[in-house]
């Protein structure tokens, strides 16, 4: 491995560019060890998880704190994934000031690396989109899906460590989705049932996900009406399974390149998607939590909200989590003041299920097949999984029918 590093690269390993600089190295050049790969590439920009105090705790926060007293910075537009709560609204959220006080350190710590302190799970929805071929290294599982399957960046499934590790040396490994080989398709999907709204999607993806598990997968079928839809799919198969990277015939970049499907593939029919809804959904009727953007909702899923909240009063709590970015664009289009009025809430920067939120809730009703799977063992909820239309209504009533 040593023998294929440029020399820019040894001089990092041998601490010419500073003590912080070269464990970033080591990190990469280990992963690239362990994973068998040839050299190393340069990276566009990476997506750094791990984000929240309550999976960082005290010795991550210190780990962060100790590298960059080694003067480690990051050479490329790095962001981040979601924290454990709105860092502006967390009290309105009923965030702990505990809590608070060592989120809002960790954020400082990434800031002081050189980080975007920008929170999302969705990063290409607000100008961070690589292009077909761009190496990147993201560490959220959805947004790797989408960056590989829907822009045909390269990335694989970055711990948070290792995310950084690129960030600070600029570089990754060259293994595993960043070669050609390992993005062709070793199954075949073929969906022959309709797959028309953002649960479906979820459905849809929850199974082939819990199928396939962690393979390169080529759908054929289906007919996405947006990107909302395609990022509902990807989330739903890398929760369920470790999905990184789908095609989908005549829709993504590269499920039209010859030899994309191996020639030794399988087969995985779908004709239907109700297994996918019966897993996800169960438990009381009683919903006290309706929770919509996950992953992270574009200006669009915020405005479909605000559509239905106008002139009405929601019964339970209803939550939908964006960036920051998305809720002032939607603010500005009165989106947010709409979804208040009727007594909802616009968060940015969190995700529910890594926030500090376990015993507030009892059920929880989600479009998301993501949400829906995290929510039982994250949240300690139970779950209601369905269509929009069961979703309006437990907004209104505060039951599931
Ligand atoms: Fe994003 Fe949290 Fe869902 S990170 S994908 S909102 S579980």
């Amino acid at each position: 491995m040593a023998a294929k590093l440029t020399s820019d690269e040894r001089d990092m390993l041998a601490g010419k560019h500073g003590p912080g600089v070269q464990k970033a190295l080591e990190i990469v050049v280990a992963l690239g060890k362990i994973y068998g790969a040839q050299d190393l590439v340069p990276v566009e920009s990476v997506q750094v998880s791990g984000v929240s105090y309550q999976n960082l705790g005290s010795a991550g926060l210190a780990f962060l704190r100790e590298w960059a007293n080694d003067g480690a910075r990051v050479r490329v537009p790095t962001f981040l994934n979601p924290a454990g709560m709105d860092l502006r609204r967390w009290q309105t959220m009923g965030i702990d000031a505990e809590f608070a006080r060592q989120q809002l350190a960790v954020i400082d710590a990434f800031t002081v690396l050189g980080i975007a302190p920008t929170c999302t799970c969705t990063p290409y929805l607000i100008g961070y989109e690589p292009g077909p071929g761009a190496h990147v290294a993201w560490a959220e599982s959805s947004a790797v899906s989408f960056a590989n399957s829907v822009l045909g960046a390269r990335t694989n499934r970055e711990g948070g460590p290792s995310a950084l590790a690129a960030a600070i040396c600029g570089r990754t490994a060259r293994y595993g989705l960043h070669c050609d080989e390992n993005r062709r398709a070793s199954v075949l999907v073929e969906v022959s049932c309709p797959v028309r709204s953002v649960s479906d999607w979820g459905a849809l993806g929850y199974m082939v996900g819990q199928a396939t598990q962690s393979q390169v997968l080529y759908f054929q079928g289906l007919e996405p009406d947006g990107v909302d839809a395609l990022k509902a799919l990807g989330a739903a198969m890398a929760a369920s399974g470790a999905v990184a990277l789908y095609h989908v015939e005549g829709v993504t970049p590269e499920a039209r390149l010859a030899g994309v499907l191996r020639p030794d593939h399988t087969r995985l029919a779908i004709d239907n998607l109700e297994a996918g809804y019966r897993a996800l959904s169960g438990g009381p009727t009683r919903i006290d939590l309706v929770w919509l953007g996950c992953p992270h909702a574009s200006v669009a899923e915020v405005a479909r909200l605000a559509a239905f909240a106008e002139g009405r009063r929601f019964v339970p709590e209803v939550w939908i989590t964006t960036n920051r970015p998305v809720r002032e664009e939607s603010e500005m289009a009165g989106s947010v003041a709409a979804i208040e009025t009727a007594g909802g809430r616009v968060w940015a920067d969190g995700c529910v299920v890594v926030a500090p939120l376990r015993g507030r809730f009892s059920t929880v009703a989600t479009l998301s097949a993501k949400g829906a799977y995290y929510a039982p063992s994250l949240l300690g909820t139970d779950v209601r999984y369905g269509t929009w239309l069961q979703l309006e209504r437990a907004m209104l009533t505060g039951f599931w029918e």
